[in-house]
């Protein structure tokens, strides 16, 4: 099977969570075979709350209602993807570019779905550079301070994010513990998100197998 193939089998798979309210939706290749799947049920549930203008886009395109989040509230179920995920539910996010929306809708979720195909399940985080969104004016700053940490951060070129601001990808971290290391680069001044789900980590993870989808939860 094809990486599409695994990607499109757990968008699939992912249908039997979607709640008949408002469902949050995230951004990138897996998130939009989801996409495509929800245009074949939309008739079953109340519309969508988008992780990214470019999600908005091809919700729209299908004809389901979008949502802003603080027209909604607290969402029943978010629908994403990742670059990396460990089986402990922490991941690397980011890698379109959207993880600050991802982490305000993830944040307003009671359930996270993770779709992913076998190859973004890793033992460490960290082989996948770590995205991080920074304010354009602290993205020096930011960069020196990812170098204490032992990272070599490299500017996203010519990629601007919906909410204005740079991404720098973070290469070389070895990142043994997620959830310490999230809070700190948090306190960074000028960083807007980082790409570490750890401490909102995913609920349950659908993964892409030859074998078939295969379930696996916090
Ligand atoms: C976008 C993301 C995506 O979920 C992540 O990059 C995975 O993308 P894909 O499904 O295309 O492999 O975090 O910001």
């Amino acid at each position: 099977m094809t990486q599409d193939e695994l990607k499109q089998a757990v968008a699939r798979a992912a249908i039997d969570y979607v709640p008949q309210g408002i469902i949050g939706v995230g951004t990138g290749s897996t998130a939009n075979f989801f996409v495509d799947e929800l245009a074949k049920i939309k008739g079953r549930f109340d519309g969508a709350v988008a992780s990214s203008e470019a999600t908005a886009q091809r919700l729209k395109g299908h004809g389901i209602a979008v949502y802003e989040l603080n027209e909604v509230g607290e969402l029943e179920v978010y629908v994403d993807g990742a670059d990396e995920i460990t089986v402990n539910m922490h991941m690397i996010k980011g890698g379109g570019g959207a993880l600050t929306r991802e982490k305000i809708v993830a944040a307003c979720s009671r359930k996270f779905i993770c779709l992913a195909d076998k190859s973004k399940l890793v033992d460490v985080l960290g082989r996948f550079p770590l995205p991080v969104e920074v304010i354009p004016m602290a993205r020096s700053y930011v960069a020196r301070e990812m170098v204490k940490l032992g990272g070599q951060p490299r500017l996203r070129e010519g990629f601007v994010t919906d909410n204005g601001n740079l991404i720098l990808d973070v290469h070389g971290l070895n990142i043994m513990n997620p959830v310490e290391m999230e809070t700190s680069l948090n306190q960074i001044v000028g960083v807007v998100t980082n790409g570490l789900f750890a401490r909102r980590g995913a609920d349950v993870l659908l993964l892409g197998t030859p074998e078939g989808v295969k379930t696996m939860r916090a």
